[in-house]
């Protein structure tokens, strides 16, 4: 029998995204779900009943008729009080399943009651964030939209322009803006205010953040302290207290400078580091605008109100915790486009089940058959690894074990880079280089009387220079950063200009196989020039807007 997976209106009070948009819907109704929403789920959300309809689901005249006939319940929110209702935890029915965010660690009562009713609950929140897991990575979508929002709410309290402007009653500086934590929330809100023309500066423990900042457009800020933030798994941890005073210093000084000040810095687990206090809000000019999006975590502004927007020395105090919510449709969107592809890690409608020896199922399963089954055993830790592949070529395998990736999407990386050769590689070149050099030498010079004929006199000139030639290449593609190997490798190929001029010089005279030779080669050589080129254009299009 077909699945039944049912979605019901949130009812956390202005919450407006919904769990599945009706694009989503329809493609879980092709891969045979039977799909049951609630009248009104998705209208907060700019999604009508109509819409559901056409893509194939039922509408229920209620919430309870959803839980009560679904296998599995869909919700943004975890279940949560009716009010002077009960609880929707108690509505589901025994033994059956509900998926959304959770955060057990806070919400303990409510996994108790599902607890009691045997249910099984998958907690998007708690998927590991491992490279497989990225299309299920619900925390990322939704810190991606939060981002994006946290600059667009600031521009909505900024007086002035993000961008400059030359106008006939003068000029109007750019807008200054600072983002502190470039994690994905960081990074969303940088490529959006530079989008809006805005001069942005962003800082973050982890250094390695440094390259997608820039990649950006971003300024990325430093300290001068020496110290590594990367806690494993692209989160952070915590700071010791030397760096945290280096770091404030910076901000305070930024106060000063800055308009916009955009926090999201988060150590998992922990309460919201308070970075920017009382006196870096005194310091910054009337007008300016902080968004707060640790506000729910505590905040990492000391004058944050969590949902609120407050003022204190003439700054606006932004402390939203609903921002994804503010961008409803959006949202309800790629939150939806995540359930439908953990529900296909499941097994889909045909085969779905709990398999605990998937590590994104085990990560998000947090109750089961009456048994409370968070947290997971730790998944085993891998060093990441960038994988690179190129344009054409399979993607990698994903790795056997849990493999831990940043959390971040790294823009950089969208350049598909040629892998650079071997360390070993290049050292076995480079003896093999030696060698043959060494052997010449010792032929010339230490006996000059060893007959040896013209060919193999410039056949081994030639050998020297081509074994030569694999080491420098060696050397230079071994110090450029991975992510630029692509331009570097396509307009290096350029260099086979040297064979056409060879080609065309050497390939002269009557009908011989060093013709034919020659002639092949000037064709090869031109193709890889061209194609260089081609593979260049073709990338840096992928940089127009
Ligand atoms: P993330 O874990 O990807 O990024 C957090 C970043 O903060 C990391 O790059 C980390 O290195 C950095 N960080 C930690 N300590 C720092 C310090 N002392 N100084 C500078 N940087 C530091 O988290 P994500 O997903 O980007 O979320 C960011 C924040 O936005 C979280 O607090 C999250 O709860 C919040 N959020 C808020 C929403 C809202 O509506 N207000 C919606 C979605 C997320």
């Amino acid at each position: 029998m077909a699945k039944k997976l049912g979605i019901v209106k949130e009812i956390h009070v202005g919450e407006r995204r919904v769990a599945c948009s009706p694009p989503t819907v329809a493609k879980l109704v092709k891969e045979g779900w039977e799909v049951l929403v609630e009248t009104g789920a998705g209208a907060a959300a700019s999604f009508p009943d109509t819409q559901y309809l056409s893509a194939g689901a039922e509408i229920a005249p209620a919430a309870a008729d959803v839980w009560e006939r679904a296998d599995i319940v869909a919700k943004v929110r975890s279940p949560e009080a009716i009010p002077g209702d009960g609880h929707e935890a108690d509505r589901i029915r025994e033994g059956g399943a509900v998926v959304s965010f959770f955060f057990p660690a806070q919400n303990r009562e409510t996994l108790e009651r599902l607890k009691a009713r045997k249910a099984t609950v998958l907690a998007v929140d708690c998927i590991p964030r491992i490279s497989r897991a990225q299309k299920v990575d619900a925390l990322s979508s939704m810190a991606n939209i939060a981002g994006y929002r946290a600059v667009v709410e600031a521009a909505t309290r900024f007086g002035s322009f993000f961008t400059g402007q030359m106008t006939a009653a003068g000029k109007v500086p750019p807008a200054k803006v600072l983002i502190v934590g470039a994690g994905v929330a960081g990074l969303a809100a940088v490529a959006a205010a530079r989008g809006l023309g805005a001069i942005v500066r962003a800082f973050d423990t982890r250094p390695q953040v440094r390259e997608q900042v820039e990649s950006l457009g971003g300024e990325f800020l430093e300290v001068k302290i020496q110290e590594d933030g990367e806690g494993g798994g692209g989160y952070a941890k915590e700071m010791s207290p030397a760096f945290i005073e280096a770091e404030m210093a910076l901000f305070l000084a930024q106060a000063a400078e800055v308009n916009i000040v955009i926090t999201t810095a988060l150590i998992p687990g922990k309460p919201a580091p308070k970075l920017w206090t009382k006196e870096m809000v005194a310091a910054m000019k009337p007008g300016s605008v902080i968004v707060d999006l640790a506000a729910e975590q505590g905040g990492n502004c000391e004058l944050t109100k969590p949902g609120e927007v407050v003022s204190a020395f003439g700054v606006t105090i932004i402390g939203y915790a609903d921002m994804p919510s503010r961008m409803a449709n959006v949202a309800s969107d790629l939150y939806g486009t995540n359930l439908y592809h953990l529900l296909n890690e499941m097994g889909g409608a045909k085969g779905f089940k709990i398999d605990i020896g998937n590590d994104i199922v085990r990560g998000a399963l947090i109750a089961h058959e009456g048994e409370i089954t968070w947290p997971p055993p730790p998944p085993k830790k891998v060093e990441p690894e960038v994988k690179i592949s190129r344009e054409g070529e399979e993607p990698p395998a994903p790795a056997k074990t849990t493999e831990i990736v940043a959390a971040a999407p790294a823009p950089a990386v969208l350049v598909p880079a040629l892998k650079p050769p071997t360390k070993e590689g290049g050292a076995i070149a480079a003896v093999v280089g030696l060698l043959v050099a060494a052997g010449w030498f010792v032929m010339r010079f230490a006996q000059p009387d060893l007959p040896v004929s013209p060919e193999t006199s410039a056949f081994l000139q030639h050998f020297t220079v081509f074994i030569l030639a694999l080491f420098i290449g060696w050397q230079v593609v071994w110090n450029v950063t991975p992510a630029l190997h692509t331009p570097l490798m396509s307009v290096t190929n350029a260099i086979s200009g040297v064979i056409v001029v060879g080609g065309l010089l050497g390939g002269r005279g009557p009908v011989t196989t060093a013709l034919l030779v020659a002639a092949f080669a000037t064709l090869f050589a031109t193709i890889n020039i061209a194609g260089g080129f081609l593979v260049t254009r073709r990338m840096l299009a992928m940089f127009h807007k």
